[in-house]
């Protein structure tokens, strides 16, 4: 039975239901309410009688009674007047039709006995007739009874008509019901639910965006809004499978998050991934009474944090935030990202002192400046080294007791701040499969040879089965430097280090991100450039047309200095961008307890000083500074309203800025210029590839961004784009965890340090 019909009949039966219980009670009400008038008119009428009568009869004159009683005749709906003695035999009477009283009799005895008055309705000769008998007295005594008879027939007829009314007015209510009730139905529900259904049914089905207005009126909203949530996630799995679809008709070999999750499955069963890094992805700190969730600035968390949140597992790193003791369980651990936990975080907890040693001192004053060729000086102090061993065994201890239960598991091991971690592990664990991506270059055997500790350093890091670098000249001079330093076979046709005790595989997996912004419509790229734009405005204090972007930790190794050189350069050189282009750095604050960074942000910001007082106008900069740790929706903002990206670092291992910035740019537009001394610029050589200690070079290339086609433009940023689509993140971890779950495990355990 259809809706509209079960309500209504349900209101009908309802209304009915009131409608009589109330015609009834009036019914009820009316009947007493006329009887009681009858009552009391017939008393009236009897009580003016029953002297004279009472005299009549005793006078026994039979002839006056008679006309006494006549006088009364049949008014007022007064049917009779009968008088009876004291045995209730009937005397005289004026009656109309009635002959018999046979019911009236005891009712008159009655009376005459208990010497009191009587009311009754009767059914007289077919008629509803009101009856009262009084008694009639003489000396106290009854000798008889009058009998007042009243036609009571026009209660009836009263209590006919209250039906009659009310049936009608059932009738007409009944009528307004299912009118009023289709009506709303059809306007408030029938209709908006007909509208959500058209509105799903075109979402479903693809032929409509979700802008398309939904119904109005609030009964319908809550189901509104969630249709419109329901239909935002399907539009979202939509694009989602129609990408994947995309992407394996292109080609097979791009991989996503998806195929990354399924293909770890597949490759290393039940097996926890367990991950070792310094830096933490999440960090907690104080910010007043409040504690605050960020992400820290560095390409290894980058490029890591998808991997980790595609796959599961553990993630052990020092817990370096003022409130990260706060926040874990007794294990060191919780689970991250905060607002859809999908990995495990596992804290180490070390001492200021060893921080200062093992962080500061040996991996940031040691290893760093060793590895990139900057012209800073390594600084190389026994205590450093002993807190650097000490910090990595206790990071050994909680890898070890991660993967206690577990058989052949599988460590990843990050970066330079655990050069002795696999062998530390092997030792007690020859079981695990381990690897380590040394996300920083390789010097040549000259320049590492410096450092003391270099066998150690090399033996500590040959426990490892697999060492990943970025690019091949890297792997090329870690295999020189082990067979300088070390007694051990190179193996170029496999890139091997064969020693005593096992085999090291040395082999370039070029690290990437996760390629998320898919290149969008004209009109889309237009209202993305104008609320992109608005926001770097806001920042910024002025507008502007073109605007150049640097992201950096500050480190001197990215080049800060050398690409403000450039800026100042250009000014110089091409006077008619004063007023029209505008650098904006966005740098965060890095390791600034060395003096070498504390001193670097301070020639930084005396750069920017002096171009400013060199070139600025009013209501316009040529140089920004945002010393800042900014969030990636921050950052990406920026890529998208700038005009170009300037990476210019000195040495670097890859560089993911260089790679964010591409994938930032949907809209197909922008210039990358980007160091030849970055990993990067293997891959990426759309870029505009520079030397960022030619100055005049850098200059020139800002020049050319800011004239160059908008189709070359296109081309370049296309051919990036497709690069790293393909060579994406996903596609790293998959090579690495695939090169260290199915390398063969040899006994390394002999070959201690
Ligand atoms: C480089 C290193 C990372 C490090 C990051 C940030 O990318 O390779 O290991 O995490 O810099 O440096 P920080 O000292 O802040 O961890």
């Amino acid at each position: 039975m259809k809706i509209t019909v079960k309500l209504i009949l349900a209101l009908v039966f309802v209304t009915t239901l009131v409608v009589s219980i109330f015609a009834y009670l009036q019914m009820e009400s009316e009947r007493d309410r006329l009887r009681n008038e009858l009552d009391i008119r017939a008393s009236i009428l009897a009580e003016s009688l029953q002297e004279s009568v009472q005299e009549l009869l005793h006078l026994k004159s039979p002839v006056k009674l008679q006309r006494l009683v006549n006088r009364f005749g049949t008014k007022d709906r007064l049917s009779g007047v009968v008088v009876f003695d004291s045995l209730g035999k009937q005397l005289e009477s004026v009656n109309t039709n009635i002959t018999t009283l046979p019911d009236s009799i005891t009712h008159i005895l009655e009376s005459i006995t208990q010497s009191e008055g009587r009311f009754d309705i009767v059914k007289l000769g077919g008629k509803t007739m009101h009856i009262y008998s009084t008694p009639l007295f003489l000396d106290n005594k009854a000798i008889g009874a009058l009998l007042i008879l009243h036609d009571a027939s026009y209660i009836d007829t009263r209590i006919q008509n209250i039906w009659r009314n009310n049936f009608f007015r059932l009738l007409v209510q009944t009528l307004m019901i299912i009118l009023t009730t289709v009506i709303v139905f059809r306007f408030t529900i029938a209709g908006p639910i007909t509208q959500v259904v058209k509105w799903m049914k075109n979402i479903r089905t693809g032929k409509t965006n979700l802008q398309m207005s939904l119904p109005r009126g609030d009964i319908l909203k809550p189901l509104a809004d969630e249709a419109a949530l329901l239909a935002k996630s399907l539009s979202i799995a939509r694009s989602k499978a129609e990408e994947e679809a995309r992407l394996r008709l292109q080609t097979e070999s791009i991989w996503t998050s998806e195929r990354l999750k399924e293909y770890i499955r597949q490759e290393i069963n039940d097996k926890n991934l367990i991950v070792v890094s310094n830096r933490e992805p999440y960090m907690h700190i104080k910010h007043g009474s409040n504690i605050e969730c960020i992400v820290p600035a560095g390409g290894l968390v980058t490029a890591l944090d998808p991997v980790l949140k595609a796959c599961g597992g553990v993630w052990i790193a020092q817990g370096s935030g003022d409130a990260d003791q706060e926040i874990v369980d007794a294990n060191g651990k919780l689970l991250v990202p905060p607002e859809e936990p999908a990995y495990s975080l596992r804290r180490v907890f070390i001492s200021k002192e060893e921080e200062e040693g093992y962080y500061f001192g040996f991996s940031n004053e040691g290893i760093w400046p060793l590895c990139h060729i900057t012209h800073t000086r390594p600084e190389f102090r026994l205590e450093d080294w002993i807190d650097y061993q000490s910090v990595n065994q206790k990071f050994a201890d909680a890898v070890l007791d991660e993967i206690k239960d577990q058989k052949e598991p599988l460590v990843l091991i990050q970066d330079y701040h655990f050069a002795l971690l696999p062998l530390l592990i092997k030792s007690k664990r020859p079981d695990a499969h381990v690897a380590l991506f040394w996300h920083i270059p390789w010097p040549n055997p000259e320049v590492f040879g410096i450092c003391p500790w270099k066998q150690e350093i090399l033996l500590g890091l040959l426990g490892a089965d697999v060492i990943g670098f970025h690019i091949q000249f890297h792997c090329n001079n870690f295999l020189q430097t082990s067979n300088r330093f070390l007694e051990s076979k190179i193996n170029w046709e496999q890139f091997t280090v064969e020693r005593r005790g096992g085999t090291t595989l040395v082999k370039p997996f070029p690290i990437s991100i996760a390629f998320k912004n898919h290149s969008i419509s004209e009109t889309e790229v237009l209202q993305q450039n104008d609320s992109s734009r608005e926001v770097v405005y806001k920042k910024i204090g002025f507008k502007v047309k073109y605007i150049g972007v640097g992201v950096d930790r500050i480190d001197y190794t990215k080049g800060i200095v050398e690409r403000f050189r450039a800026v100042e350069r250009f000014f110089e050189k091409y006077p008619e961008y004063i007023g029209q282009f505008t650098f904006v750095e966005l740098g965060a604050p890095s390791r600034t307890h060395i003096k070498r960074y504390h001193d670097l942000i301070a020639e930084v910001e005396e750069m920017v000083d002096k171009i400013k007082w060199r070139f600025q106008i009013k209501d316009w900069q040529p140089i920004i500074f945002l010393k800042a740790h900014h969030n990636h929706e921050q950052i990406n903002l920026f890529y998208k309203a700038a005009d170009l990206c300037m990476v210019t670092s000195l040495h670097d291992g890859m560089n993911l800025v260089a790679k964010e910035f591409v994938v930032a740019r949907n809209d197909e537009d922008g210039v990358l210029i980007l160091s030849q001394f970055a990993g990067a610029s293997i891959e990426l050589q759309d870029a505009l590839i520079v030397n960022p200690y030619d100055v005049e070079e850098m200059t020139n290339s800002i020049y050319v961004s800011l004239t160059m086609a908008p189709k070359e433009k296109k081309e370049r940023m296309q051919n990036m784009r497709n690069l790293i689509r393909e060579r994406n993140v996903y596609r790293w971890a998959a090579n690495l965890i695939t090169a260290l779950s199915r390398i063969r495990i040899q006994n390394k355990v002999e070959e201690n340090v």
